[in-house]
């Protein structure tokens, strides 16, 4: 193949996802890379890379290069966007592919120029960013033909981005470090302090899936836990009561909906009308978190709701614009109808 097919990229902290020009989704899975120890060649990538951290007796350095939906070492980002590339397109190329990347708002231009860097090191010819929220916004359908303010708020592994768009173009955004990690530490702390049980990031993660509906009345039965550990014993099967779940949950959302309040405020009056009849959309992972649109209706007095297919609207909004990369405005902020 000479020339690479053009790719875009949502790079997740929990997860990467690749779309390719004219077929869609090509590569999905976590961002992690796993280095061997001695000489620091790539051993493995995603789900193989991270079994490797849990391996005993495996030579490798297991490293999670994206935090809070930024790079935090960029040359294994670099390597994982490399190794990625070449399984999206399936071999190699001569002339690399153009590249659509979505990138948080509110990012600096030093994480800008090293997100850039680190696609071109991967093998990119050129690379576009698109704002994150944006993409979202594209994904979920709210394109260049509906003039209407909406609000999108993506809520992933690590980072929630809030963008409030119309016609194509964000009137406003920003991305706050939070996401279903922090909720997955919570609930750790919390069965730590409640019943003393040290429990992986793994368990805590299924509690939060299984119980952690953020409204209160949904589920109340205990939860067994299974490959539980404490102080280095291994239980199987403990069980316990989970019920604050639901409240410890619902105080972290609760910082998401402050920050929409208050985003809300810099929002002029007509783009405001138009956010109470049209409402929120939710999308991102966490936004799958039993319960969450009721409470953030309940906490903001505008009606939420999740999209169809949360955990894609990043992906197919960048597919969007990688159907025409040029008209991208230059700081990623908007998506024209036309290229004029
Ligand atoms: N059913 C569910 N209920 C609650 N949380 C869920 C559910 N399914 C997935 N999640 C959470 O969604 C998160 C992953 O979401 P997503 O794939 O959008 O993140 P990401 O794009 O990798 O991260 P980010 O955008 O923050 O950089 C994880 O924390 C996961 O536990
Ligand atoms: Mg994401």
């Amino acid at each position: 193949m000479l020339w690479a097919s053009d790719l875009g990229f949502d790079i997740g902290t929990s997860k990467t996802t690749v779309y390719a020009r004219g077929q869609g989704v090509a590569y999905s899975d976590e961002s992690v890379i796993a280095l061997s120890s001695r000489g620091g060649n790539t051993v493995a990538i995603g789900h193989n890379a991270s079994g490797l951290a849990r391996a005993e007796g495996a030579e490798a350095v297991v490293v999670r290069p994206i935090v809070a939906g930024t790079i935090a070492d960029f040359a294994a980002a670099s390597e994982l966007l490399r190794q990625t590339m070449i399984r999206a397109l399936g071999r190699r190329w001569l002339v690399g592919p153009t590249v659509v990347s979505a990138v948080p708002p509110g990012a600096t231009s030093v994480e800008r120029y090293t997100l850039q860097q680190a696609l071109i090191k991967a093998g990119a010819r050129r690379a576009f960013l698109v704002d994150a929220s944006l993409a979202a916004a594209l994904g979920a359908g709210f394109g260049v033909n509906q003039p209407a303010a909406r609000m999108i708020v993506d809520i992933g592994a690590g980072s929630t981005n809030i963008g409030i768009v119309s016609g194509g173009a964000v009137l406003l955004s920003r991305s706050l470090r939070f996401g279903g990690q922090d909720l997955d530490e919570a609930i750790r702390r919390l069965v730590r302090r409640k019943f003393g049980l040290a429990t992986t990031r793994e368990s805590a993660e299924q509690i939060k899936i299984r119980v952690g509906s953020v409204a209160r009345d949904l589920q109340k039965e205990p939860v067994s836990l299974d490959g539980v550990e404490v102080y280095g014993e291994l239980f199987k099967n403990v069980s316990v009561p989970l019920d604050d779940v639901p409240d410890l949950l619902s105080r972290h959302v609760s910082l998401v909906a402050s920050e929409i309040r208050w985003l809300l405020e810099d929002v002029s009056r007509e783009h405001r009308e138009d956010l109470m009849a049209t409402g929120i959309a939710l999308s991102g992972g966490t936004s799958r978190l039993r319960g969450i649109a009721g409470l953030m209706t309940e906490k903001l007095g505008i009606a939420a709701s999740v999209v169809p297919n949360p955990a894609e609207s990043v992906i197919s909004g960048i597919g969007v614009v990688l159907q025409n990369p040029g008209r991208l405005r230059i700081d990623g902020g908007q998506f024209y109808a036309s290229d004029q």
